[in-house]
């Protein structure tokens, strides 16, 4: 009788799309793959669905390291397959779920409608949690109600919303003194397990709202720059990280198949190509959706820079992980003509996070750097609305924790891409705006 009465639940929570059960990586393995030959490579890559691997780093070039999750239940069959062959495999995480338990803290939220600042150097919001959606927009929403120091004004606009109906705020941080000012345009949270993605810009609206005249750097910032930060582009997989802590990609469904979402970072409308480092089945987690620009949370960033990318000098889309500042191209492994200035900028980015707490950041072109992924947000950024620094930075780390980044390590990876980011605008600013 109960186990019918369980079957009966089972089966309703699929038919009406009840809160589904918390996914759990038991047994998952991360293995570092090395592979001799560009064909061995390819022949990994086609055995992503059917092993449903989840890669987690790409190998730069042959003989470089590719780091992949897979699930016991296809652990035998794909390292048999391995071994036809020429690669070198060794386990890199024995347990992603002791990894995600032992490090992950749940996301909490932090309520802000009848808060007053706690004092006038800050919000009182926790910057050493990852918060939830809500908690995210409640403080956007709250910073435009107080009186900033130093006459710093931050307002919120609605970029749109997505596919479940969430609102995608995007918040502007501008100040008085200066001008005329140029614009920079910062996201964070496409792809939804990237959790210090979103906590890194959050720290960042932090410290230009409260900070500007403690911080002569933040200062200077503001007095030649309008800042616009879109803390979680990809909201519903944000939230859906809380039951299945790995999703990547955004929640909607695909006609003709069971799987869901598409992979927001593949599926940007310049030069578009699902056979450029992404893929045309929708169960893939790299899948580049049915067209390009097909997904509301991509056109809520397209509309906004198609409109506004005029005003801009620099568009940042923060990712995790890897420690890389990378530029255009990322669909073709040629360079952007200006591309001197961008590894300029981004050098004195990298140099500044070093300084701070020594992590080295790696430049490059995301081709060149990374692999070759068309339809990519920095793409657009660049080739469709005409932003000239446009840049994808992978945050911390380089694979230990991975995606499972301990809160402790959210305000020393921030602080330091603030520096970064400091070090860069200070750049592009004396560059004339690289006009
Ligand atoms: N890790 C990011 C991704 O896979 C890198 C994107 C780099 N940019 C690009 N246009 N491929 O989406
Ligand atoms: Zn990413």
């Amino acid at each position: 009788m109960l186990v019918s009465i369980g079957c009966i639940c089972v089966l309703f929570q699929l038919a009406l799309c009840l809160p589904s059960p918390k996914v759990t990586y038991n047994g998952h393995k991360v293995l570092e793959i090395l592979h001799k030959t560009e064909d061995d490579f390819k022949k990994l890559l086609s055995m992503e669905l059917k092993f449903e691997l989840d890669i987690w780093k790409m190998p730069k070039h042959v003989n470089d390291s590719m780091y992949v999750r897979v699930g016991p239940q296809h652990l035998e069959g794909f390292v048999n397959e391995l071994g036809s062959l020429n690669t070198v495999v060794s386990t890199l995480v024995e347990d992603v779920q002791q990894l995600i338990d032992t490090h992950s803290s749940p996301r909490i939220h932090q309520s802000h409608s009848n808060r007053r600042a706690v004092n006038a150097r800050s919000s009182g919001m926790d910057l050493n949690s990852y918060h939830i959606h809500e908690s995210i927009n409640n403080y956007l929403a709250f910073l435009t109600t107080q009186v900033l120091p130093n006459d710093v004004v931050a307002t919120v606009e609605s970029l749109g919303t997505s596919v479940e109906g969430r609102n995608v705020q995007m918040i502007k941080i501008s100040s008085p003194y200066g001008a005329p000012k140029r614009g920079i345009f910062i996201d964070g949270g496409i792809h939804a397990r990237e959790w210090i993605a979103p906590a890194t810009v959050v720290y960042v609206i932090e410290h230009l709202a409260y900070n500007p005249k403690n911080d002569s750097n933040i200062y200077s910032l503001l007095s030649h720059f309008d800042v616009y930060l879109v803390p979680v582009v990809n909201p519903d997989g944000y939230e859906y990280t809380k039951d299945v802590r790995l999703w990547r990609k955004n929640r909607n469904t695909n006609s003709g198949s069971s799987c869901v979402g598409v992979d927001l970072n593949r599926n940007f409308p310049f030069q578009w190509n699902p056979a450029v480092g992404g893929s045309t089945n929708p169960c893939s987690d790299i899948y580049s959706g049915s067209y390009k620009g097909s997904e509301p949370e991509t056109a809520n960033i397209v509309n906004y820079l198609l409109n506004h990318g005029s005003e801009f000098d620099a568009y940042l889309t923060i990712h995790s992980y890897g420690q890389m500042w990378l530029y255009p191209w990322g669909y073709t492994s040629a360079l952007p003509n200006d591309y001197l200035d961008l590894d300029a900028a981004a050098g004195d980015a990298v140099a500044a996070i070093k300084s701070l707490h020594r992590k080295k950041y790696t430049i490059g072109s995301s081709t060149n750097t990374l692999y070759a992924a068309a339809g990519g947000s920095d793409d657009f950024a660049k080739g469709g609305a005409g932003i000239k620094y446009a840049y994808t930075i992978e945050l911390r780390d380089t694979g230990a924790y991975g995606f499972s980044l301990p809160t402790s390590l959210i305000q020393p990876t921030a602080e330091e891409f603030l520096a970064g980011f400091l070090a860069f605008a200070e750049n592009i600013f004396n560059n004339g705006y690289g006009k």
